[in-house]
């Protein structure tokens, strides 16, 4: 659902390197690129920390300090690593962090290093008519570039309110 985001990065002149376990999903983002040498594949589980560490940490040492994180990490232990190792190889960074509707509501709390601008992005859902339904990816990609560019500390794609009118609930 971000693999537009990717592609608008290396747009506006990112190297962007994309954690994701399929090989295949990967191939078909890179086939996408207007320029595929700036789409850096880290083919990894992100469960699997120690090879999340090296690779990310490989990646910077190939191709420069990470300026910027977008993630769609759930797992608050695997973005503690990539932000950790983010850290120590540039003085100031931004992280966007898209998160599931219930996060809004109920959230663990993430210690960002001193020298990371946090923002959160919250996936919510959209109205129409009597009915209600879940975002496209497309609309999450542009959620997600429009909040990178507006620089917000906090920004809901869709809506959360009123929370009950949520698909299939
Ligand atoms: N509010 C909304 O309208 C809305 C819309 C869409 C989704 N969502 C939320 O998003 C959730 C999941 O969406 P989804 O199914 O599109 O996302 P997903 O299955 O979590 O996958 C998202 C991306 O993360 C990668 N990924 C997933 N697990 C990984 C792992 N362990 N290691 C490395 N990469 C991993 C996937 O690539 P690989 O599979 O190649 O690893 C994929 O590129 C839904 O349950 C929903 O809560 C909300």
């Amino acid at each position: 659902m971000l693999s537009a985001v990717s592609l608008w990065l290396t747009e506006i002149g990112y190297r962007v390197s994309v954690i994701g376990r399929s090989k295949q999903r990967h191939h078909h983002l890179v086939k996408k690129a207007a320029d595929p040498t700036l789409i850096n594949n880290l083919s990894l589980d992100y469960n699997n920390h120690s090879l999340l560490e090296d690779k990310v940490r490989k990646a910077i040492q190939q191709n420069g300090p990470i300026s910027l994180v977008i993630s769609w990490i759930p797992s608050k232990q695997s973005l503690d690593i990539v932000n950790k190792l983010v850290s120590e190889y540039i003085d100031d960074w931004k992280l966007y962090q898209v998160k599931g509707s219930r996060r809004y509501f109920n959230d663990d709390i993430l210690n960002v290093p001193s020298n990371c601008t946090h923002s959160s992005i919250y996936l919510g859902f959209i109205i129409e008519g009597n009915q209600s339904r879940w975002l496209t990816n497309n609309e999450i990609a542009e959620g997600v570039i429009k909040s990178i560019q507006d620089e917000k500390a906090e920004s809901i794609i869709g809506r959360l309110h009123p929370y009950e009118k949520r698909p299939n609930y």
